[in-house]
């Protein structure tokens, strides 16, 4: 496994994390199968939020770490909030204490590793949040703290008010979503990738020292699915098959060393319940694309070179 720094903090975490969203496609054995296939593999780290499965990711994990108490020393865990599904979002104080006090009580945990607000709240009151964030660390319910799908001046605003630093933006990134990278490489061009839909948080983060969290990392537009095997990615494909047959190795390890490659240490969030595919990605430790290969994977799945 590869180990990074998390944001500004001393945590070393893996560069690959386990994403729960999906974790409802096990039952309780299955689980807690998962869980210790991913710490014998070094993947410590696990991606939670209040929402996935409508709180019944958080409690499937809980079960396991009921019936295994001494797994939650092992591991770094990290949930969300802020989302209330097909209402609205919501950041006020009241709302994340008692979101957290929810995710606790489902994964049979006293605290949190890492919270993170999920989506951007357009009627965030930064003075509130700052206020919920010192009573979770006094009460000892979160050590860290990060954001998601947020940019460079959403971070800057609540990072004005906030007594602790921000260390992860999570944010969608695969070969297909990639316009983080573009937006660089196509500064002040006409073409599509020029089109800023973040604020440039990529550069922000590097400068920061905020780690890019990635999620979706086999997916295509929004959960449509992977363009693994997809004849929508007829090129992509081609490239990823040969290269795996190059490294003697999958083409889902082939995707992970892409995301893995990029300077910005990133942490991927992978989200396949599978063992076997988990193994798959973290054998992308074992390996590193070239500079050419990487470049070349970035142009068969569409974008352009200016
Ligand atoms: N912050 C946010 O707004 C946000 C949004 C979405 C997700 N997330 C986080 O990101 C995590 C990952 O998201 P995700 O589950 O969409 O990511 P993902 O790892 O891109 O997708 C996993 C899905 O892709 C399928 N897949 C098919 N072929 C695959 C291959 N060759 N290799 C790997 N997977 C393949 C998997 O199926 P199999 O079951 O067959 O392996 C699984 O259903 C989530 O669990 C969650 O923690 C955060």
């Amino acid at each position: 496994m590869k180990f990074i720094k998390l944001g500004k903090s001393e945590l070393k975490v893996p560069a690959i994390a386990v994403g729960c969203m999906r974790m409802l496609d096990l039952d309780v054995a299955g689980a807690e199968n998962f869980v210790n296939t991913a710490l014998e593999l070094g993947v410590n780290f696990f991606d939670h939020a209040d929402i996935y499965g409508g709180g019944g990711c958080e409690e499937l994990f809980g079960k396991v770490l009921a019936a295994n108490p001494g797994l939650r020393e092992q591991m770094l865990v990290q949930s969300k909030c802020g989302i209330v599904p097909g209402k609205m979002y919501d950041f006020s104080k009241e709302y994340i204490l008692e979101s957290v006090d929810g995710c606790l009580k489902r994964l049979h945990t006293d605290y949190l590793d890492v919270l993170v607000l999920h989506r951007p709240d357009a009627l965030m009151e930064p003075e509130e949040v700052a206020e919920a964030f010192d009573a979770l660390v006094q009460s000892g319910k979160v050590r860290h703290f990060g954001v998601s799908n947020q940019n460079p001046y959403q971070m800057q605003l609540l990072a004005k008010y906030i007594h602790q630093d921000i260390l992860v933006d999570q944010l969608q990134l695969s070969l297909t979503n990639s316009s983080m990278i573009s937006l660089g490489m196509e500064v002040n061009m006409e073409s599509g990738g020029a089109v800023n839909r973040d604020g440039g948080v990529l550069d922000f983060c590097r400068l920061n020292d905020i780690t890019i969290q990635t999620w979706s990392p086999f997916q295509y537009g929004m959960f449509e699915g992977t363009f693994i095997g997809s004849d929508k990615y007829p090129e992509l494909n081609v490239q990823l098959n040969a290269l795996a047959e190059k490294y003697n190795t999958s083409v889902t390890a082939v995707v992970t060393a892409w995301i893995l490659r990029h300077p910005a240490n990133m942490q991927m969030i992978a989200g396949s319940m599978k063992v076997s595919r988990l193994k798959e990605v973290c054998s992308a430790c074992e390996f590193e694309l070239t500079r050419e290969e990487w470049y070349r994977l970035y142009l068969a799945a569409g974008h352009i070179l200016p």
